[in-house]
């Protein structure tokens, strides 16, 4: 797909919105966020496979670089899928992997790449809320918020995209640009060609 636009596959990103050091920002923000409410007590990072593999991870670290924080951190993840191979989502949230660790009685944090209709971390809330949890809450690193379908409650919310189609940090196109260390618009002749 990429060879037919361009050589090299930065070739297909057309613009970068977000570099990796604002997002690096925009996670140590929430991190301290999330201490200053979560001082001393356990948490359980929830990551939303397979986009927020990244933001997980470097907010587990951010957390830990806070002294004082969480009197311990667990982390699990789980798989949905919404938007199958098309660049909108479809409105059908499907669990492909569920969590591995019980929640009773632990406090909970759904960590999300991003939200756009809602319908995934509504689902979640309720999937993981039947389990009673002490707590559930919800950070989201990138908020798309002009198509949500549901209101659902958002804690800790990073960035604000634009209304258009992105990629990176965790984000893809057809599984492929999940990996660049930035949030990018693709060049328009990916979707016609893909
Ligand atoms: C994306 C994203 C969220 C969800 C948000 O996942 O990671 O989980 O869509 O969209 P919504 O608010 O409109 O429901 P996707 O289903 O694309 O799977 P992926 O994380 O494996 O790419």
């Amino acid at each position: 797909m990429i060879a037919r636009i361009s050589e090299t596959y930065e070739g297909a990103i057309a613009g970068e919105l977000f570099g990796a050091r604002e997002i690096a920002r925009a996670i140590e923000r929430l991190a301290g966020e999330i201490v200053r409410d979560y001082r001393r007590m356990p948490l359980t990072l929830v990551g939303v496979l397979k986009g927020a593999l990244f933001v997980t991870a470097d907010l587990a670290r951010a957390i830990a670089a806070i002294p004082d924080g969480p009197s311990e951190l667990s982390i699990d993840y789980l798989c949905v899928s919404s938007y199958g191979n098309a660049s909108r989502s479809s409105g059908e949230v499907r669990l492909l992997k569920d969590a591995t660790e019980p929640i009773a009685a632990r406090n909970v944090l759904i960590v999300e790449d991003i939200i756009d209709n809602g319908l995934t971390l509504e689902y979640l809330r309720a999937l993981l809320g039947e389990r009673n949890p002490a707590s559930l809450r919800s950070c989201v690193l990138f908020d798309k918020p002009f198509r949500r379908l549901v209101q659902v409650p958002v804690e800790y919310v990073g960035l604000q995209v634009p209304d258009e189609f992105v990629v990176g940090y965790g984000l893809d196109y057809q599984e492929l640009f999940r990996n660049l260390p930035y949030l990018a618009q693709l060049q328009p002749e990916v979707f016609t060609n893909g």
